[in-house]
């Protein structure tokens, strides 16, 4: 197979473990390239990539963007803070006004959970999702279990372990998706009012005790507190939520075994994660960013194909 099942890229839900193994390989081998003096192919010539994004990104929006320039794509960049969303335009005319210059691609991060699928469904371009409010943050999960498997080996049977705010993580809802497809056990730790009511009907377990998550697991990705997302207050206080839930040198000290730790960033230091954790060998959280150029530039060529 040398193409995804696919039109777009919209969720982890929607690709197949086939998939997942064809991206991890093209991956591969454009890791190879992105490591080699001269680290650009012309893959993508000719191709047109508008990159939309309707919420704040660091991470995702640089990573995209060096992987479309690797690929020799033409690029547009638009984000909403400068656009004429703010005058009520529509988020499909935004999109079809942007697509009348000759789009073939289009990555796009924005709040409400749904919209790239609803672009799919209105609009004639590929869509990839670069995150959808806390529904689904695809090429997220493909670098996170891409950088499990390269430092840690075969997925299938790893123990993985998601800390945090998972009510408003769509890192952790993709994760648990793709892992699971990949055939991880998957458990989920984090104070009871920050994990959905429905997480085990995705067939993970929930674990409320930090120490008997950590020593459970083989792997831990620890997700930040996303109090952007919270209206109201669902711990007492951050000083609260470190005590219980904060992962320090200290604590993976005591465990019997070494377990590796991702995190997605942005990182708030000293919450969710110690600065010499972030910055331990047990990390491996710049692999994942360096892996997330080289799993785009797969996602970017292989939907490309079909252009
Ligand atoms: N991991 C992630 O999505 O980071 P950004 O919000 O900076 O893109």
């Amino acid at each position: 197979m040398s193409s995804l099942s696919g039109d777009h890229l919209l969720g982890i839900k929607q690709i197949t473990e086939a998939d997942i193994n064809l991206i991890f390989d093209t991956a591969t081998s454009f890791k190879k390239v992105i490591n080699r003096p001269i680290k650009k192919v012309p893959s993508l010539r000719d191709t047109t990539i508008a990159n939309l994004f309707f919420e704040n990104s660091t991470r995702t929006k640089l990573s995209f963007e060096l992987a479309e320039k690797r690929l020799s794509a033409d690029i547009i960049n638009f984000s909403s803070s400068s656009s004429s969303v703010s005058k009520g335009e529509t988020l499909v005319d935004t999109v079809k006004n942007i697509l009348a210059m000759k789009v073939d691609m289009v990555v796009m991060r924005h709040p409400n959970p749904g919209a790239a699928v609803f672009l799919a469904k209105n609009i004639k371009a590929k869509i990839i999702n670069a995150g959808d409010g806390a529904h689904e943050h695809p090429t997220q999960a493909l670098l996170d279990a891409y950088t499990i498997r390269e430092n840690c080996g075969d997925i299938a049977g790893k123990k993985v372990l998601i800390l945090g705010d998972i009510l408003h993580s769509r890192v952790a809802i993709s994760n648990i998706l793709c892992l699971k497809k990949l055939g991880a056990e998957v458990m989920v730790c984090g104070p009871a009012t920050l994990i959905p009511r429905y997480i085990e009907s995705m067939g993970v377990k929930v674990e409320l005790d930090l120490l008997t998550a950590l020593n459970w697991c083989d792997v831990v990705n620890t997700l930040r507190i996303q109090l952007e997302r919270q209206s109201i207050k669902y711990f007492p206080s951050i000083r609260e939520y470190v005590m219980q839930y904060g992962v320090n040198k200290e604590i993976l000290d005591g465990l019997d075994k070494e377990i590796t730790l991702l995190h997605p960033g942005p990182i708030n230091r000293g919450v969710e994660i110690t600065g010499d954790v972030a910055d331990s060998k047990q990390a491996v959280i710049l692999d994942q960013v360096e892996n997330g150029v080289a799993i785009r530039m797969a996602v970017l060529y292989l939907l490309a194909q079909e252009i």
